[in-house]
């Protein structure tokens, strides 16, 4: 029960829990972390999307999906004529972990010990932002969600269901397509697109 977690946690709003993950060192991750990433968006906003942790952007500028994937769902979500203001955008783990390699920053996935240590956050956004429904972007996302491993490549485009009833989408991380080599993305974009658009009717 999120509202649990939420008590647990005594976070009463976005600020606060923001304020907590700043200090939460429950993983090691957070102390190498410029600072933590919540989620942001519409306060009670009907639709929810989960990314893995923030990147290199996002960890020096404070907010989610700021840098290159979060450019390639803009263009994913203006396509669909779903404005970002009408959502809410976080992610399965609030601090960006990096190995160094010379002056740069590599981004590591997460563990799955870092990514379950940071989930009653998560759990704590759902509480207080309330959506319909999810999607989430990536193995790491649909794994907080679901509470188990979803292939993700298997269960893309479909509905899954929580425990607590929310219907999570599952689909790519957009830098999943980054990734890909030139010629296969502007087709991975397309169906990235597609996947997406069944979320729409979460606003009719
Ligand atoms: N990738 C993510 O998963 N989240 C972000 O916020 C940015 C990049």
């Amino acid at each position: 029960d999120p509202a649990v977690t939420l008590e647990r946690d005594g976070i009463h709003s976005l600020e606060e829990l923001k304020q907590a993950t700043m200090r939460c060192r429950e993983c090691p991750i957070g102390e190498f972390a410029t600072q933590s990433v919540t989620g942001e968006g519409r306060l009670q906003a009907k639709l929810m999307f989960v990314g893995e942790q923030p990147g290199d952007q996002e960890d020096l500028r404070g907010h989610p999906f700021v840098g290159p994937a979060g450019q390639l769902l803009d263009r994913a979500l203006a396509q669909l004529g779903l404005p970002r203001d009408e959502i809410f955008v976080s992610n399965a783990v609030k601090h960006f972990k990096f190995e160094l390699r010379g002056k740069r920053r590599i981004h590591k996935s997460p563990s799955q010990r870092e990514a379950a240590a940071c989930l009653h956050w998560l759990e704590d956004e759902i509480a207080l932002v309330r959506p319909r429904a999810l999607v989430a972007l990536g193995a790491t996302a649909a794994r907080s969600l679901m509470g188990r491993m979803v292939a993700v490549t298997a269960e893309r485009g479909k509905w899954l269901e929580r425990p607590d009833g929310r219907r999570v989408l599952i689909t790519l991380h957009p830098s999943a397509l980054l990734r890909m080599p030139p010629e296969e993305r502007e087709a991975a974009f397309e169906a990235f697109v597609a996947d997406l658009a069944q979320a729409r009717e979460v606003f009719q």
